[in-house]
């Protein structure tokens, strides 16, 4: 089968519409912007009990980006055009827990935010393009924070399920690929964003217990599998997994180097798609927990479940490639992750390393490692693109990241590497993830907001706009 051509998109970056059908308040909702003061690192914050309550009660100028994202929902048939215009086979979208279950207890879900949904996958479905769902990209309902602590209670994985069972018995029709979760890793750096864990201001350190941390990612690890499990009994699909892809350099040959980029690897990215698409713990980790005193809690039935559901093929995003060093050198900020600078590689205003020939480099060692599919689940260029008078962006910098990346997949295919889709990730603008402000705009389509949700919310193409359109064409045209 052709590669397939696309984009992507989260529902709290991307849709808006923050009360609409009583939603619920979720976790990616209670995260205010702050202005970035330091250029080399991202601002994720790690919040504390006394940030739910100020999301909860709002101060005269608190911004919540995530409750207007790009004011997708309001947008939603403009920007499905875009999307047909461009051409693209596949569109990733993510689904609000708490849109259908507003605290994640219901009995019922919200028919309306159903509904809703529906209408959007049927429309896109309608314009021939296939959907991955994400079910869940960080937005977590506030209510199992609050009540159970988030991921590191078991009893969310029976509530995840629950969820699940309702979005496939609903949508099951519209579906082409599923990933349970976005960045199954993200948890290890960010357990807000990850895990919906509160950081702990009178504890040292980061605030957090490993063991929490662990809690969280084998309780996602299980409702992955469970979901998969469920999926596979329900839908005509493809299941995946998906962790954010670090690529990691050694800084030199110094074997010290080399060792701990080693296990800088296995700790950060390996260990997750070693068992969501290997089927089981590797034997790294084992020495890792003995090291940091983690102890994880498996169940009766826990180790079959892993073995029995791994995932059909393995997603990953790339931004940039990271480099590490055995002794204390300059850093430069990355997705998730701080890198020691790479003398060869220039970076953009965030600091991340631009690095097409380590998506190539990438592509390899996971096919390599697994022997099961790829899937490029993002990359694009973030950059605080103008808009010039006549609305017009002159996106060069983009083409070119895009061009020189594409050339570079084109190459892993070249050598072997079975891959199934390439999205380009916020497609049309949304808000950043890290840093939660609109300037970090990776899409096609242009967005008319600022980092303080001034602006009309317009969609202007850029100039990039016409050069996906033409790829994806010439690349339908190839076959
Ligand atoms: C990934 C996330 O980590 O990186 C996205 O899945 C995010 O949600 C993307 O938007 C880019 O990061 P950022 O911080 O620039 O938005």
């Amino acid at each position: 089968m052709r590669m397939l051509w696309g984009g992507a998109s989260a529902s709290s970056q991307y849709e808006g519409g923050f009360t609409l059908f009583d939603k619920g308040m979720d976790t990616q909702d209670c995260r205010r912007y702050i202005k970035r003061t330091d250029n080399a690192t991202t601002s994720t914050r790690l919040l504390t009990k006394a940030d739910i309550e100020r999301a909860k009660n709002p101060k005269d100028g608190d911004f919540f980006p995530g409750r207007r994202g790009s004011e997708g929902l309001a947008h939603i048939d403009e920007d499905i055009e875009y999307l047909s215009e461009l051409g693209i086979d596949i569109y990733r979208i993510s689904i609000a827990w708490s849109r259908i279950f507003p605290t994640g207890e219901e009995e019922e879900p919200n028919e309306d935010a159903l509904n809703m949904y529906g209408d959007i996958l049927k429309k896109l479905k309608e314009k021939g393009i296939k959907i991955y769902l994400s079910l869940t990209h960080y937005a977590l309902p506030l209510a199992l924070v609050e009540k159970y602590g988030g991921w590191k209670n078991r009893k969310l994985v029976d509530l995840y399920l629950k969820y699940a069972k309702v979005i496939f018995e609903r949508f099951g029709k519209y579906l082409d690929y599923v990933v349970p979760f976005n960045e199954i890793n993200t948890g290890f750096f960010s357990p807000f964003n990850g895990l919906g864990l509160l950081r702990d201001e009178n504890k040292e350190g980061s605030g957090y217990d490993l063991n929490d941390i662990f809690a969280g990612l084998h309780n996602q690890f299980i409702a992955s599998t469970k979901v998969i499990e469920l999926g596979r009994k329900m839908l005509d699909a493809s299941f995946g997994c998906m962790a954010a892809c670090f690529c990691y350099y050694g800084y030199s040959c110094n074997p010290f180097d080399q060792l701990k980029t080693l296990q800088y690897e296995q700790v950060n990215q390996w260990f997750f798609t070693d068992v969501l698409a290997g089927g089981e713990y590797p034997y790294y980790m084992k020495k890792y927990f003995r090291d940091n005193n983690v102890k994880v809690e498996f169940l009766p039935g826990d180790e079959e479940l892993l073995r029995n559901n791994t995932a059909d093929f393995v997603g990953f995003s790339y931004y940039q490639s990271n480099v590490c060093a055995s002794k204390e050198m300059e850093k430069t900020a990355g997705n998730l992750v701080v890198s020691t600078k790479n003398p060869y590689l220039k970076a953009n205003e965030w600091g991340w390393q631009i690095d097409p020939v380590g998506i190539r480099i990438s592509m390899n060692k996971i096919y390599d490692r697994y022997k099961k599919p790829v899937m490029i689940t993002e990359n694009s260029f973030g950059y605080n693109d103008v808009l010039l008078e006549g609305n017009i962006i002159n996106d060069d910098y983009r083409i070119e990241y895009l061009k020189d990346h594409f050339e570079q997949i084109k190459l892993a295919i070249d050598d072997g590497v079975e891959c199934l889709a390439y999205l380009l990730w916020g497609i049309i603008d949304i808000v950043s993830a890290g840093s939660l402000e609109m300037s970090k705009r990776y899409g096609v389509v242009y967005v008319d907001a600022d980092n303080l949700g001034n602006g009309s919310y317009k969609r202007y193409k850029k100039k990039s706009f016409e050069f996906y359109k033409d790829y994806i064409e010439k690349e339908r045209e190839s076959v």
